[in-house]
């Protein structure tokens, strides 16, 4: 176990590159299980749950190697294996493989997916979708277990959940006939696993939109593919500059991704300048002014940077509001925030009100889950003094050397052993 000591305020200054994004790499790794020739990724980021989605996709027998950024995925020997719960209880994103081992094997089962505790996250819109498309639910207490050979459906996607609209495509790409999901997510994400499936040879339509159309093929070939940046590392750098009151070129940071950010910020003046479609400069003024948001599907307010937007509402004049309307365990954090003196008002589990501006004091934190981790770390660059954070194994599931390339930006961070 691991441990960081950030001593504060730093004001974040210089350029950084967005990594790959972890939401996109895992679709896309689980994918490969549709194809039996070799698959590349590039862009892969350095995090544990891409290593944790590696050893699930081992467990089928997937040839799996990395160097660098750079993973090579062989499926040609894969065979139909129970994946254990001590794998599928570190991420939710283990769920992914449920469409693509079924569709290949005709059966799946894994035992239940963990992941991060930030509200109820039920797997009725996955798996309904699976038996419109012919699975037979088996699952039992432990495990989730689905056995059939899968035919196209038309399947209206129950609450636009990102997973659930992945599983469903990734069954649905070597089923025969047309398949069609309506009322799907069309996070970047999901654009990315569209186009990457596109590439090897799968015939999915309606990329973007909320409405797919999949045509059957009867294989995949081997190829390529690149994860996209991710806009979750890119927004939450974004508001740090803007926290910190530094100056930041973010490199990688697809503008038109982040619609929902950009206009909060010019509601708050944080300055900023588009310098071209990946490129954007953030550099501070002197008064931030308080707003609301309101979490909402792609393209509203992404629920994973509803956390570290409230580090910035501290700095902000006024009362500003956060409505959460996805998760209801995600405004854990503000009661950290609380205890580094930040004003908050936490009104019921999807409501928390912030007044500023305050002086954030270093103490010490712990990290309960990846993007509340991310959101103390940067409320520790903000506030005076020093502050510890421990169980930072949560910042590692989702970023690449956090604490290394906010180093290279001016913060006096240091990891130690707990
Ligand atoms: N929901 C249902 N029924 C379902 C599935 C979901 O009602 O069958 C509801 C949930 O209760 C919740 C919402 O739909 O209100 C979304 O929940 P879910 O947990 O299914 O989201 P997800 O698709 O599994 C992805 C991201 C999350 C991100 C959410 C929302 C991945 C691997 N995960 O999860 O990312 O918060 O979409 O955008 O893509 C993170 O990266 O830290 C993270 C949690």
């Amino acid at each position: 176990m691991q441990k960081l000591i950030i001593e504060g305020p730093t004001k974040l200054e210089g350029e950084i590159k967005i990594a790959g994004s972890k939401n996109s790499v895992l679709p896309m790794m689980a994918a490969c299980l549709l194809s039996k020739k070799e698959v590349i990724i590039h862009n892969v980021p350095n995090i544990s749950d891409v290593e944790t989605m590696a050893d699930i996709l081992r467990v089928f027998g997937v040839r799996v190697e990395s160097t660098h950024s750079t993973m090579i995925l062989n499926a040609e020997n894969a065979s139909p294996k129970v994946v254990p719960k001590s794998l599928t209880e570190k991420l939710r994103a283990s769920l992914l493989v449920m469409g693509p081992a079924l569709s290949r094997f005709g059966e799946v089962e894994i035992g239940f997916p963990g992941g991060d505790k930030i509200g109820s996250r039920p797997m009725d819109a996955h798996i309904e979708g699976l038996e419109m498309m012919g699975a037979k639910d088996k699952s039992t207490d432990d495990t989730v277990k689905l056995t059939g050979q899968l035919k196209p459906a038309r399947v209206i996607v129950h609450e636009l959940s990102v997973t659930a609209t992945e599983v469903l495509l990734m069954a649905a790409v070597l089923t025969e006939g047309q398949t069609e999901l309506r009322m799907a997510a069309c996070e970047p994400q999901i654009v990315g696993l569209c186009d990457f499936l596109n590439g090897l040879g799968a015939k999915i339509s309606g990329v973007g939109s909320n409405f797919l159309t999949i045509e059957g093929v009867s294989e995949l070939q081997g190829g390529e593919g690149k994860v996209t940046p991710d806009n979750i590392e890119a927004g939450t750098m974004a508001i740090a500059a803007a926290a910190t009151k530094g100056d930041m070129l973010i490199d990688d940071f697809v503008i038109n991704d982040h619609d929902a950010l950009l206009n909060t910020f010019s509601r708050m003046k944080v300055n900023f300048q588009i310098l071209g479609p990946k490129q954007i400069r953030i550099f501070s003024n002197s008064k931030y002014q308080a707003t609301q948001i309101k979490t909402r599907v792609y393209p509203g307010f992404p629920t994973d940077l509803q956390a570290p937007m409230a580090v910035l509402f501290t700095q902000a004049h006024g009362t500003s509001e956060i409505f959460e309307t996805i998760y209801e365990g995600r405004l854990q954090y503000l009661f950290e925030l609380q205890r580094m003196g930040a004003r908050v008002n936490i009104r019921d589990s999807h409501v928390g009100l912030i007044e500023g501006p305050t002086n954030l004091r270093g103490t010490e934190l712990i990290s309960f889950d990846i993007r509340a981790g991310a959101t103390i770390l940067l409320a520790a660059l903000v506030a005076h003094g020093k502050t510890t954070i421990d169980r930072i194994e949560h910042i590692d599931r989702g970023y690449e050397h956090l604490d290394g390339r906010l180093r290279a930006l001016g913060a006096n961070i240091e990891r130690v052993n707990s």
